[in-house]
Order: C-alpha cells, then sequence, then structure tokens
C-alpha cells in the first residue's frame, strides 16, 4: 500500500511504534583490532550494513567499563568504556555515525545492580561511609545466611564480605550485588547518571531487569521451587511503580526518548502499570512469557520433563524436537492476550530472541532442513504483530545453536553454573549433558556473527573469544546478500511492507481459528483496511480456508515465504513452514 492509499490517522504516530529495532551484542559482532573480541570501531564499520537493512534503531547492550563477570552487565564505571570496546572518542563517533545514517542509537542501562568493583561497592564496606547503605548488607543469624533465596544463575543470593564482616545480596552472580533503591541516595546517583548519557544525545534506553529494583520490605523466605527460590519478593516488588515513575518523572520526561524495559515475571496486567496511558511511563515491556515457552515449569534448567535419562539422550531420534517441543496453543494464547491486553493502553515489544536466549530458529522453527522457511515465517510473526519489532544480531540470517563440545568451550557465567550443578545433581559429566547445553546455553546466541565463509566468519582476525559457529561456511551475511531468496532479503521486504503500511504498525489485531493445532492465522484492522496474516507453524501441509464472515476484497498477496503463492486468499494448501500475508480490503 502506498502513502495515498494510507487510511486516515485516528491514532497517536509515534516515531518509537514506527522503527524496526536491531539489537547488538557488542562482544560478538565484529571485531576491528584483531584481540578477539567485538568493539565499538567494529559496530561503526557495520552501521551501512544495518541501514542497508532498514534498521532505525540500535540498541547497544552494555560497552560500559566492566570486569566482565557477566559480560558487561556488572558495571564498574557507568561514565567510561571497557577497554576492549574502545575509548570514549570511539563510542562518540559511533552515535554521529548512527545519527549520520538516520537511525537512533538507545544504551542498555544496569540500574538493579552493580559490579562489586564499583566505586559504591567498594565504599560501602566501611560502614562508616557514605555509600554504606547503598546495597544490601545483612547479618546471617546462627550460622545462617539471611535468607533462603537463591541467585538467578545458580547457588545462594548471599555473599559473606570479610571486611563489612556482613553478607551482601546478588540476585545474579556474586559479582552483582544488588543496588539499594530504597535509598533516595541512590537514585538520585543514577538519576543524575541518567541525565549524564541523555545530555550526550542518546535516544534512549533499554532498562536491564528494571521490575526486580523493590525487593519486599524484611526479605522473607521465599517458597521452595526447582528454580529460583526468592523471586515472589523481588519481581515486582512493593515500591517499583513510585521509583519507576520518579525514574521517568525525574529524567525520561526531559527527553524526546525511547524507553524500553526488560521485566521477568511481567504478565499484561503488571505491563499496563508500568507501559499503559496511566502507567508510569515506560514506552513497552520486554518480557518472558513467550520466551520461556519452550522451557519446563521450572525455568530453562529444569529437567523435571525431560522424561529420559541424560545418559539416554544421545540415543533420541530427534533430541533437538525433544528440548523444543512447544505448543501453539500456548503461544498463540500468550501473545494474542499480549496483544488485545495492550491494544489502546500500552505497546508491545516483539521479539522472539536475544542474548539470553539459544537462538529463535533452533527454538521455535527448524534449525535443519525448513531452516530459510521456519526463519522467515518467524519474521513474519514479529513483523506483523502489534508493536515494536526487535531483531537479535544473527536472526536476520537465520543463525542456529551451536554443538558445544566440552565444557571449556562455554563462556556464560549462568551456562558454566548451571551445566556444574546439573553435573552434580545427575552425577553426570558433560557428555551426558551436552544437549541441555546446546538448547539452554546463553551462549549459543553469542557466537560471532558470521559476516563471511572465511576462517572466523570474517569476525576477527584473531582467536576469537568464543567459539565460531562452523556452519559459517554455509551461512553468512555475504552469501545471504547475494541470494535473492535469503532470509536477509526477506527481512528487508518486511521493513519495507511495515515502513509502507500502517495497519501493519497500528491496526487492531483480530485472532482467526483460536485452536488450531498448526496454523496461527490473524487479522489487522485499520479503519477500512485489514491484513490478513497466515503461518503454518510446523513441517507439515495444512489447509487454510477464509472464515464464510470475512470478505476478501480485491485481495493482494503482500509477502509470503513461498514464492509462487496465489493472491486469493479464500481457500488455500500451506506447504511446511508457509507464511503470507494479505491485504484483503
Ligand atoms: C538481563 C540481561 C542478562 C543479564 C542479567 C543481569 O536479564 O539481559 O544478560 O545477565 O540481566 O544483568
Amino acid at each position: 500500500m502506498d502513502a495515498d492509499t494510507q487510511p486516515e490517522a485516528d491514532f497517536d504516530r509515534e516515531w518509537w511504534k514506527e522503527a524496526v529495532v536491531y539489537q547488538i551484542y557488542p562482544r560478538s559482532f565484529n571485531d576491528s583490532d584483531g584481540d578477539g573480541v567485538g568493539d565499538i570501531p567494529g559496530i561503526i564499520e557495520k552501521v551501512p550494513y544495518l541501514d542497508d537493512l532498514g534498521v532505525d534503531v540500535v540498541w547497544l547492550c552494555p560497552v560500559y567499563d566492566s570486569p566482565n563477570a557477566d559480560n558487561g552487565y556488572d558495571i564498574r564505571d557507568y561514565h567510561a568504556i571497557m577497554d576492549e570496546m574502545g575509548t570514549m572518542d570511539d563510542w562518540e563517533d559511533l552515535l554521529e555515525t548512527v545519527h549520520d545514517h538516520d537511525m537512533r542509537l538507545i544504551m542498555d542501562m544496569v540500574l538493579n545492580h552493580t559490579s562489586d568493583e564499583h566505586e559504591w561497592f567498594v565504599e560501602s564496606k566501611d560502614r562508616d561511609s557514605e555509600y554504606s547503605d547503598y546495597y544490601y548488607w545483612r547479618d546471617g543469624e546462627d550460622g545462617e545466611l539471611p535468607n533462603n533465596w537463591t541467585s538467578i544463575f545458580g547457588g545462594d543470593a548471599w555473599k559473606y564480605d570479610e571486611e563489612r564482616e556482613q553478607y551482601y545480596l546478588h540476585i545474579f552472580d556474586e559479582k552483582q550485588p544488588d543496588l539499594n533503591w530504597r535509598n533516595g541516595d541512590v537514585r538520585e546517583d543514577v538519576f543524575e547518571m541518567l541525565h549524564w548519557w541523555l545530555q550526550k544525545g542518546i535516544d534512549g534506553f533499554r532498562l536491564d531487569v528494571i521490575n526486580l529494583i523493590s525487593k519486599r520490605e524484611g526479605l522473607p523466605d521465599g517458597e521452595d521451587n526447582p528454580g529460583w527460590v526468592g523471586w515472589e519478593h523481588v519481581i515486582n516488588g512493593p515500591r517499583v511503580h513510585e521509583y519507576i515513575s520518579e525514574m521517568h518523572d525525574e529524567v525520561f520526561a526531559d527527553y524526546d526518548i525511547m524507553t524500553v524495559a526488560e521485566m521477568p515475571g511481567c504478565g499484561v496486567e503488571d505491563a499496563k502499570q508500568y507501559c499503559g496511558e496511566d502507567g508510569d511511563g515506560l514506552n513497552m515491556i520486554v518480557h518472558f512469557e513467550h520466551a520461556d515457552i519452550p522451557y519446563k515449569p521450572g525455568g530453562k534448567w529444569d529437567l523435571q520433563d525431560v522424561d529420559v535419562d541424560l545418559d539416554e539422550l544421545d540415543d533420541l531420534d530427534d533430541p533437538d524436537t525433544h528440548f523444543n517441543n512447544w505448543d501453539l496453543n500456548e503461544l498463540r494464547d500468550v501473545l494474542t492476550r499480549w496483544q488485545i491486553g495492550l491494544e489502546g493502553d500500552g505497546w508491545n515489544a516483539n521479539y522472539l530472541g536475544n542474548h539470553d536466549h539459544p537462538r529463535t530458529v533452533s527454538r521455535f522453527g527448524d534449525s535443519g532442513f525448513f531452516r530459510v522457511a521456519s526463519a522467515k515465517l518467524l519474521a513474519t510473526l514479529q513483523f506483523t504483530l502489534q508493536g515494536t519489532p526487535f531483531i537479535y544480531q544473527g536472526e536476520e540470517i537465520g543463525m542456529t545453536n551451536v554443538e558445544w563440545e566440552s565444557f571449556d568451550e562455554l563462556r556464560d557465567v549462568e551456562a558454566i553454573q548451571q551445566t556444574e550443578e546439573l553435573m552434580e545433581r545427575h552425577d553426570a559429566d558433560f557428555e551426558d549433558v551436552r544437549h541441555v547445553v546446546k538448547h539452554r546455553s546463553r551462549d549459543n546466541a553469542r557466537t560471532p556473527v558470521q559476516w563471511s565463509d572465511e576462517e572466523n566468519a570474517g569476525f576477527t582476525d584473531g582467536e576469537p573469544w568464543i567459539k565460531v559457529n562452523p556452519n559459517h561456511e554455509r551461512i553468512n551475511v555475504e552469501a545471504a546478500r547475494e541470494d535473492e531468496d535469503s532470509i536477509w532479503q526477506y527481512y528487508r521486504e518486511l521493513v519495507d511492507l511495515r515502513e509502507d503500511n500502517d495497519t501493519l504498525v497500528y491496526g487492531d489485531f483480530h485472532l482467526l481459528y483460536e485452536d488450531h493445532p498448526s496454523v496461527f492465522a490473524y487479522l489487522r484492522t485499520l479503519g477500512d483496511s485489514g491484513v490478513l496474516v497466515v503461518l503454518n507453524c510446523f513441517a507439515r501441509n495444512e489447509t487454510f480456508t477464509l472464515p464464510p464472515n470475512l470478505d476478501a476484497d480485491d485481495p493482494e498477496l503482500l509477502i509470503g515465504n513461498y514464492d509462487d503463492a496465489g493472491d486469493d486468499p479464500t481457500e488455500f494448501e500451506l506447504r511446511p513452514y508457509e507464511a503470507r500475508v494479505y491485504r484483503i480490503s
């Protein structure tokens, strides 16, 4: 649809609603100096590439000074750039280059915790220091820990500090102590620092685990569960809205920016309180309800539903399917709930993968025979739901999970701790749990972007900090750009389609066929305009019939992932992982 045929606007246009976001995990993006670690000059080299893809906003994962216990999510100095990544001058160049390309830059900001090497934490070990109350310091009673909470990464959430002679709370790694947001001085310092970045001209923030900043008074014991103990006292805590609204009023309200809040354990009703009309002023939420579906009830590393012995896993006909055995009803229910729930009252962030999950096509699609078709289908889903689409680096060429051959290949703090616990719990060695790692480790998403079929996938001239996926010989950007049927080209088309079509951005969502086992179909409508989306989510053939109450008036196929789809959506055969999008009025 061209601009002339766009329906009359009766909605609030916002640049961050119309934008396509691309997430960069800098360590793994592009290395310019041969030290094996991606860096800021490496990103600058690739800004034209992002522009070619049609990206509007770059989300940069942390590049601040950090000892890298959690690859930058443990910030030692909020005002400095990590040596491995470059300098503040490099960063300024990046911002300028992004802006020169008419794109925007949002920074990942970690405010729930700092590094234990941050000056505030170091000072807070002295009980007389002005930073004494910047973190959660507690005594243990009778040799016991202050409470039974565990860390999301495994093990206890408390660590004893010899100098202060007290325990401190760390919901993540022991090198990531939690900030005490109850202390007004903490909030004041944080807000000042946020202004400092915004004054540099950035276009917004992605706020890391921001719904974890208010812990329940008294830090009571958590209920026993196979995953993270204590979460109910940490997630969406009692004062969280007060803190976030304060941050909005004191900082964000002064700028025209995009705020994306990462919120584990956030449901759609909670989300409205954060990003709805009467909410705290955030723009959108990265929730986990759909992303967690292929995991088991106790979380990512819970094996209770793996109904075979670990040492038999290798003998399964198809261990990949065994791990990613998800139900379309569940996915459809979650996405529909969020689509309808936030319609007119909030906004969705449509992502399927990021640096915290294994690769999207390996989880929700098929990383083998139907890799290309299924990656295109998943992209179609992301670009045709209401909300802002987020592309995670490498998704645009359908990068897949990796075979981890030995424990030494793992790099991620979570993967290392959880794999160790798993081996201990099951008295197993790495070979026995290899499949679990392949389907659960965050390292899968952190292998370097595959730029070419050259050595190290063209990512570095040096020794890469993490394994490169050997399939880069086949799957790489260079090849994808040369192939007119590639996933990359399909993303390009989706970007254009969404850009020219307000119905895809602002239109309402209507679900068709509530419980079809393979086909996810919906309608987007805006005024008189309608777009029909039909996605056959598995590797079987299906038939689609347009519901009789819908008229396809002068229909037109807007995009599809098989090249011989017809223009009539009334009734058609769907092939494995087939996706079709029709304009129907
Ligand atoms: C978020 C980040 C993740 C990090 C954690 C702790 O979930 O996305 O990578 O490990 O927070 O900061």
